[in-house]
């Protein structure tokens, strides 16, 4: 299905916001040269967004902001809206990271409320989910993810765009600890029944990315398992090599 083309996502957190970053920008694009096969994407930090958007242009490799604010202007100090977004040159924008989720306190209301505000802009969204350690070990996988899916589910059926979920355990995030491949089937799988029960053309356009130590040694096995739709990859992504390997396996 050509809709559900590996997508290869770098989210380079708070890392590179300089001149490393547009460096690291200029490997990517040589890197979309030799992986045709996969959507590559990035995401700086905002202080280079404009720079690195203009820098990919036409070299397929698509920018991604890490996080919007869902009004499109106001007295909001320190925000950044979904046009402002645009402006920069951005096609997506991930939301709802855990890590906005637990030390920034977004809720799965903000989260809704947020992918709404990126499809009405033109942004497509990359929604993040996943459970913590605590919720795993308690046999809650798949209600804690089932939750956070139903929060914007009906948003993304209610657009026609191809927006992306990125399933990320938060005891894989940073850790080295990255779940096995079964572990991540098991709840991809989940997550695809429920796009396909909301919607088959939902399912059909929708990607399941993978994140949380997403490295060149792991990622054949992770990238292979049916539905499993790519990879949003933290610590790896911000060495061109890492990447390069990661992208080359999809
Ligand atoms: O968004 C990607 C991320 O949270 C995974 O990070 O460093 O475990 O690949 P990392």
């Amino acid at each position: 299905n050509p809709e559900r083309r590996p997508l290869i996502a770098g989210n380079w957190k708070m890392f590179h916001g300089g001149n490393s970053g547009l460096a690291l920008a200029a490997d990517v694009v040589s890197i979309a040269k030799r992986v045709p096969h996969a959507d590559l994407v990035i995401s700086p930090p905002y202080t280079i967004l404009g720079a690195v958007s203009l820098d990919c242009q036409g070299k397929k490799v698509a920018v991604a902001a890490q996080n919007l604010h869902a009004k499109d202007k106001g007295a909001f100090t320190g925000e950044i809206s979904g046009p402002m977004l645009v402006e920069s040159g951005c096609t997506w924008v991930i939301i709802g990271h855990s890590e906005r989720r637990q030390l920034f306190g977004e809720t799965d209301a903000t989260v809704a409320e947020k992918t709404a505000a990126a499809l009405q802009y033109g942004l497509l969204p990359i929604v993040c989910v996943g459970e913590t350690l605590a919720e795993r070990e308690a046999g809650n996988t798949l209600a804690v993810v089932k939750r956070q899916v139903e929060a914007f589910l009906d948003i993304l059926a209610g657009s026609d765009k191809a927006a992306a979920i990125a399933y990320e355990p938060v005891w894989a995030i940073g850790t080295g600890k990255n779940a096995g491949p079964a572990e991540a089937e098991e709840v991809h799988a989940a997550i695809r029944a429920w796009l396909v029960e909301k919607s088959p053309a939902l399912a059909q356009r929708t990607r399941v990315l993978y994140g949380g130590s997403v490295k060149p040694d792991n990622a054949k096995a992770l990238l292979g398992c049916p539905n499993v739709d790519g990879a949003l990859i933290g610590g790896a992504s911000l060495d061109a090599a890492s990447f390069g390997a990661i992208a080359e396996a999809a």
